[in-house]
């Protein structure tokens, strides 16, 4: 497992370790480039991440946010990722800011953000999460993944069934990558995860990139579990 892994007394200092170690290659990418290229992840656990780098002092115009996945709702829809992350005032700051057309489709959507993403890559670095089963972005257990960059998911176990995703080869096409995991409801999805079971997070995050803040109550062992070695 390539995968540096960082623990955290609790989800706060997760988010608060994610904000700065954002900031800091951020910082670096403008004075390298000019520009910092983030993918953003879905779901609720960066949230927390999000609302504390809308409150820090950062060069907000070089900043172009993208999405690692995005599920098929209307635009406005309560439960789209874009709409989460509105709703944290990070885009509003962003000079650019690049949410997945979902709302048209999954395969139009993805077609379109293929073209999006074809000159922002690599990306200065691609922030996940993890599920319960060990998806991350849409890619979920035993499915098959199309070797482009960015595709369709139909059936998807987390609602809704239709998404859009960046796949691994996008994902991994990053100078950085953090995954940022808290809730003890992950405790058992990092053990098989860290005990080398073949999870969809597993898969992206074997890169020398890649970083793990995991929140300390996720990596503490149910008593009838093996410790990770
Ligand atoms: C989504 C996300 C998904 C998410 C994980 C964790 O669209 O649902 O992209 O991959 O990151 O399911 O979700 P939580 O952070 O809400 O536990």
């Amino acid at each position: 497992m390539q995968a540096d892994w960082q623990s955290e007394p609790d989800a706060a200092s997760v988010a608060d370790t994610a904000c700065r170690l954002i900031g800091v290659a951020a910082k670096a990418a403008i004075a390298e480039r000019g520009r910092f290229r983030l993918v953003l992840a879905g779901g609720s656990t960066p949230l927390d991440t999000y609302r504390r780098l809308a409150h820090s002092d950062q060069q907000w115009k070089r900043w172009s946010l993208y999405y690692g996945d995005e599920r098929c709702y209307p635009a406005d829809h309560p439960q789209r990722n874009s709409v989460l992350v509105e709703a944290t005032g990070l885009p509003s700051l962003a000079g650019k800011h690049h949410p997945i057309a979902a709302e048209l489709g999954a395969k139009a959507a993805a077609a379109k953000y293929r073209e999006r993403i074809a000159s922002a890559m690599p990306f200065d670095m691609v922030l996940l999460g993890i599920g319960p089963d060990g998806h991350t972005a849409s890619l979920f257990p035993g499915c098959k993944w199309p070797e482009k960059t960015v595709f369709a998911v139909s059936k998807s176990p987390k609602p809704p069934p239709e998404r859009v995703t960046l796949g691994p080869t996008a994902l991994q096409n990053c100078r950085a990558m953090l995954v940022l995991v808290s809730g003890s409801e992950k405790a058992d999805v990092v053990q098989r995860w860290r005990a080398g079971e073949k999870l969809p997070i597993a898969t992206v995050a074997d890169v020398p990139q890649a970083k793990v803040i995991v929140e300390r109550s996720c990596l503490t062992v149910a008593a009838d579990q093996p410790a990770a070695t």
